[in-house]
């Protein structure tokens, strides 16, 4: 692919037109699954959103995606996927339409692939926040135009690749560092496993036994951190202050997913695996404190650590509007 970086330099022309980085790169790709893009696909995925964010920092238009539409589904609440794409969609001269489940005829029974032929008819790809992950895979089935997982309770892709690209802009690069997950081993957690050891940097999980990854999961992230280059360790602890020890990055998430009840078991249990100012102190001296938002100060992370100077939340948040607006250059372009 030869890299945004070089692409930009070279001013690549098309015709009379220089064509913008990663423009079209991935057209017609979904995005349903973390394993979707290749580490080379990501790579430059994360160049295009940085590129993004240097033409959004300088008042630069880029109307990219003038014409096209992208449709939402969303079962779920959400304040920065939904926003991203929204705005997103806006900035790259193009248009967004959301529907909740409840507003369509899915409510009353039309199947899921039917909604996905459906809308496809109508727009040029498609957001989809499902509380199952077999509902999304059922909907991309039905669909004919791109779909990108919105977050499903087993997976949040894009959440990964805008975490990714918040590391590499805070330590210049990815491989070799060591994030270390701590809380519950949900669809965040599976995510970054299986994200950040693709391109290569290491993931320490501690959750509490009964709440962690999958066995199959932790396997998966291990063979593709062995074939990132640079097999970073990838290890499972029930210990949160071994695995924060010497981290780049202590990351968590909330201890009660969208769709989950109330588990008085399970808060006792992920209660011990709050994030701290001295697990904190566990980690580098450069350790940045990670959390995908909405977060619930005192529960799974203290307000002093939240809040604190190591906390690099809002920066998350913000790249997930680079990154959404990076895949939807690349596969709507
Ligand atoms: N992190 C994340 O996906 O947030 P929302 O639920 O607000 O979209
Ligand atoms: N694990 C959380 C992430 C929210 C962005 C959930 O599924 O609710």
């Amino acid at each position: 692919m030869g890299g945004v970086l070089e692409q930009e330099r070279r001013g690549e022309v098309k015709g009379e037109e220089v064509v913008p980085p990663g423009l079209g790169a991935l057209r017609g790709r979904s995005l349903l699954a973390e394993t979707d893009l290749s580490p080379a696909e990501i790579g430059e995925l994360l160049d295009v959103a940085a590129w993004l964010k240097r033409k959004r920092a300088a008042g630069e238009a880029t109307p990219l995606l003038a014409g096209k539409t992208l449709g939402l589904i969303f079962q779920h609440p959400s304040t920065r996927t939904r926003n991203a794409f929204q705005a997103g969609m806006d900035q790259l001269g193009g248009h967004a339409t959301f529907l909740g489940t409840d507003d369509l005829q899915l409510k009353r029974g039309e199947t899921i692939e039917d909604t996905a032929r459906t809308m496809s008819r109508y727009v040029d790809a498609i957001a989809a926040r499902f509380a199952a992950h077999d509902d999304l895979l059922a909907f991309a089935a039905g669909a004919t135009v791109p779909v990108y997982n919105a977050l499903t309770e087993r997976a949040h892709p894009i959440e990964a690749l805008g975490d990714l690209l918040t590391l590499r802009e805070r330590f210049g690069t990815l491989p070799g560092l060591t994030l270390a997950y701590v809380g519950d081993g949900n669809n965040v957690c599976r995510s970054l496993l299986l994200t950040c050891a693709a391109m290569g940097v290491g993931v320490n999980v501690a959750a509490p036994a009964g709440h962690q990854p999958e066995p199959e999961i932790v396997d998966h992230a291990r063979a593709l951190a062995a074939a990132s280059g640079a097999d970073p360790t990838i290890s499972l602890t029930e210990d949160p202050l071994l695995a924060a020890a010497g981290a780049d990055a202590v990351y968590t998430d909330v201890h009660e997913s969208m769709g989950e009840h109330d588990d008085p078991a399970k808060t006792a249990a992920l209660a011990p695996y709050k994030v701290t100012r001295a697990m904190m102190a566990r980690a580098n001296a450069r350790a940045v404190f990670m959390h995908c938002l909405p977060m619930r100060r005192g529960e799974e992370v203290d307000a002093d650590v939240a809040d604190g100077p190591q906390s690099i939340v809002f920066d998350q948040a913000e790249h997930r509007l680079h990154v959404h607006k990076a895949l939807l250059v690349m596969t709507m372009g």
